[in-house]
């Protein structure tokens, strides 16, 4: 099939047919399509939409474009959770201990982070030595060993997704639900799971921060899962404020090690809230509790008794880096940078912490990139003191920033002020779980 009829197909508004998306798909992983044929297809099915058989069929052609694992010999459910993406959003290394813990096997394909939001394979490799580009035989031996590994996406992985998500990233074709699915549940239906939990964030620091545009992706998302065989749910929670007590990559690591150690500060108590939200979901969707409340407590006593961060601690040996932060979590920080204390400059009620803005800051100070091949500096970072709902004093500490030079300190102050909104009148605490589509 000639690349420009499909196109021509798409650009006036026609379905394609199976043979014709996978033809498209086929084309794409050998090369046989340009990069300008690609791009004008996926602007057409941007602009002309695609039916729901469309957007399964794209689906399935990226999935099958790679390799699909199989973790059948492995005598227990397969899970993971995925998220669309935020600021402060550290719930996988508290979600795969702890699911792993209870008895799921979880083999997690994690990102990077791009843009504000920050990715678990950078939050990763602030542990010295951690290594998340594994084999595809040494994944699987991670996952047999302690119940759950972390790793890049190869390129044995949705392979035609790689190579599409580049393009669109560069042409403006990323916000588009259909295609967004497609992407997404390409790469998470290799994993070869049971069961899936999405974390849909919304609000301003998310991917999609309209409400009922995070209600539609994630609706989007359940009935592709369930589609393709996989027990589906997703989470509709709020990214209105960064998640929990720490943006930036080894502070979020040392975050979370606090939490299973039992040890969190109360700000940090949101991230241990959601993580174990999500995992009683996984627990029940995989037949391991038989409601919320029951995988409520298994996971009260997993994590009470450290077998959770027992896990942590296993899977940081087996992927090469130093399982010693377990007990000492302090090495993660680094002691030797600028640290700046964001004074409120007025008393009263927080009652907005712009997570755009914050996840930004972070970015500026080394902490995130603005384009894939950017490097990025793992000890900066930013402690959300007081958080929403928090009532302030004209000069208490509203947040503590942590950066490389007393420039970048000022810069950030002034950014990160404007970030936060004080009001007389007492706020409310958002809402972390908003809604859920199952
Ligand atoms: N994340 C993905 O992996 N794909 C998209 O299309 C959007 C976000």
């Amino acid at each position: 099939m000639r690349p420009q009829n499909i196109i021509e197909k798409k650009r006036d508004g026609k379905a394609l047919s199976d043979a014709e998306i996978a033809s498209f798909i086929d084309g794409v992983c050998t090369g046989a399509w340009e990069d300008y044929q690609i791009t004008a297809l996926v602007m057409a099915m941007f602009i002309n939409g695609l039916t729901t058989n469309e957007q399964n069929v794209i689906t399935r052609e990226m999935l099958h474009s790679g390799k699909v694992m199989d973790f059948s010999d492995i005598d227990a459910p397969k899970a993971d959770k995925h998220s669309t993406g935020g600021v402060g959003d550290k719930t996988s290394l508290i979600i795969a201990p702890l699911a792993a813990s209870c008895g799921i096997a979880v083999p997690m394909i994690s990102g990077r982070g791009l843009g504000h939001t920050g990715g678990t394979l950078d939050k990763l490799e602030s542990i010295k030595g951690y290594n998340v580009n594994l084999s595809t035989e040494r994944f699987r031996h991670v996952v047999k060993s302690c119940g759950f590994a972390m790793t890049g996406q190869t390129e044995s992985i949705a392979p035609a997704d790689k190579k599409i998500y580049a393009l669109r990233d560069a042409t403006a074709t990323v916000p588009y639900i259909p295609l967004i699915v497609a992407s997404i549940m390409s790469k998470k239906l290799a994993e070869g799971l049971d069961a899936l939990i999405l974390d849909v964030k919304t609000g301003l620091g998310a991917f999609m921060s309209r409400f009922e545009d995070s209600v539609k992706l994630a609706e989007a998302l359940v009935m592709t899962g369930k589609e393709f065989g996989v027990r589906t749910e997703a989470v509709i929670t709020s990214m209105d404020q960064p998640l929990g007590q720490f943006v930036g990559n080894s502070h979020e690591v040392y975050e979370c090690v606090k939490i299973l150690r039992n040890e969190m500060s109360e700000t940090a108590r949101e991230t241990l809230d959601l993580s174990m939200d999500l995992t009683a979901r996984m627990l029940v969707l995989t037949g391991l509790a038989d409601d919320a409340s029951e995988a409520r407590n298994i996971l009260r006593a997993k994590h009470e008794s450290g077998e959770a961060l027992e896990r942590f601690r296993a899977n940081i040996a087996l992927q090469g880096g130093d399982p010693s932060v377990c007990d000492n979590p302090e090495k993660l920080i680094e002691r030797d940078l600028v640290v700046l204390d964001l004074r409120a400059e007025s008393g009263g009620y927080v009652s907005a912490i712009d997570a755009l803005k914050v996840g930004e800051v972070v970015v500026s100070l080394g902490g995130g990139r603005l384009k894939a091949s950017d490097d990025i500096d793992p000890c900066v970072g930013y402690e959300c003191v007081a958080k929403i709902g928090d009532s302030v004093n004209e000069g208490d500490i509203l947040g503590r920033v942590s950066c490389r030079t007393l420039d970048q300190a000022a810069q950030a102050e002034a950014a990160l002020r404007k970030a936060y909104s004080i009001s007389s009148s007492r706020a409310e605490s958002p809402a972390l779980i908003r809604d859920s589509v199952g």
